[in-house]
């Protein structure tokens, strides 16, 4: 008996170096120590056993007992150590390595200038109207009074897509966002045909040109157009209403002037400049030494255009201007090229 609980223990103790997961230590567990595991058969034979036989028998068998549940838990913790020592060697943590910076998207540079011009304006009670990219000759120069032959309508100058069978009124990309005036003012006039309601609205959106792309030039840009129209408006509402928009966009101390201009759709014509924000004046190279930066360019709606629109020129008036998001945010940041708002440089657009 005593040379069997040996053997039992031996056998045990072999099993037990194979077993090296939770799962195997607790099928061992069971196997040797379970209720039908042979050292237990050895306890429930005491009965079997002579009187002399059952101390010597009954200490072996407790010895092994000891023995056996001492070397599991010997097992158990070298198991758990030898986990941890796997994990920490797999998941090693460097906490000397940078951290992975968060890549948030954000607006274009453009968009975000694009929304600033909008929101003051909305402040000042214009609302958005967005007209179409895709125009036609009429509504993009006839109708907003442009002579047959101006230069602005040579082929080098717009992108034309349509013209076989049209032309004499081919489609084309808008080269500005003054076109939206003629839909808005049609739209507005259908409302109530004898008396139009007034209009004040914004304009945004693409303008395309076929210009050579350069430092200065694209074929693409966006634009903001105004558009205010009602009775007895007049040009010093056009002065103050431009006035305190370059005080919004640009600080309450921005000064401005205004220049006199030409454009067919506007009589008259005015161009408005803001001080020099880098310079306060003096002259620098942005302002290319003259002290002022063109930003605008404005006017009181022309007659003609009023007429086309559905407004009776005798009755009522109007202004319009229209500002290039990219000049501003160029003369904001003092950037020197325009292709960096369609490179796509994603160190260039991490900058706003
Ligand atoms: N459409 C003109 C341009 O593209 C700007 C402008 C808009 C001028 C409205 C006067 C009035 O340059």
């Amino acid at each position: 008996m005593i040379d069997k609980l040996s053997e039992i223990e031996k056998s045990a103790l072999e099993s037990l170096a194979l077993a090296n997961d939770a799962s195997s230590l607790d099928a061992w567990r069971i196997a040797q120590l379970g209720r039908s595991s042979p050292l237990m058969q050895v306890f429930s034979g005491f009965g079997t056993l002579s009187k002399e036989e059952r101390p010597i028998v009954g200490q072996a068998a407790n010895k092994v007992k000891v023995a056996l549940e001492a070397a599991l838990a010997e097992k158990t913790e070298a198991v758990k150590a030898a986990a941890l020592a796997k994990s920490l060697e797999e998941e090693q943590l460097d906490v000397t390595l940078p951290g992975r910076t968060e890549h948030i998207g954000r607006l274009h540079p453009s968009t975000q200038q694009l929304r600033r011009v909008l929101d003051i304006l909305a402040e000042m009670g214009f609302q958005v109207y967005t007209s179409r990219e895709v125009e036609t000759d009429d509504v993009n120069f006839q109708l907003l009074n442009f002579p047959p032959h101006h230069p602005a309508r040579e082929m080098q100058d717009s992108l034309y897509i349509e013209t076989e069978g049209r032309e004499e009124n081919p489609i084309l990309m808008r080269t500005h966002t003054s076109p939206g005036q003629i839909h808005a003012m049609r739209e507005y006039a259908k409302m109530n045909p004898e008396n139009p309601p007034s209009i004040r609205i914004a304009l945004p959106g693409m303008c395309f040109r076929a210009e050579q792309i350069t430092a200065r030039s694209e074929v693409q840009f966006n634009q903001v157009e105004g558009l205010a129209v009602g009775e007895g408006i007049t040009f010093s509402d056009l002065k103050g209403t431009l006035t305190d928009f370059a005080r919004r966009m640009f600080g309450q101390n921005a000064r401005t002037r205004f220049r006199a201009s030409y454009f067919p759709f506007t009589e008259p014509s005015a161009e408005m400049d803001i001080e020099c924000f880098v310079c306060g004046g003096k002259g620098c190279q942005v302002c290319k030494n003259s002290g002022w930066l063109e930003i605008l360019g404005c006017g009181m709606v022309h007659p003609n255009v009023l007429q086309n629109g559905g407004y009776d020129p005798k009755r009522y008036t109007g202004f319009a201007f229209g500002m290039g998001p990219e000049r501003q945010l160029m003369l904001r940041s003092k950037m020197n090229d325009i292709r960096y708002f369609w490179g796509n440089d994603v160190r260039f657009l991490e900058q706003f």
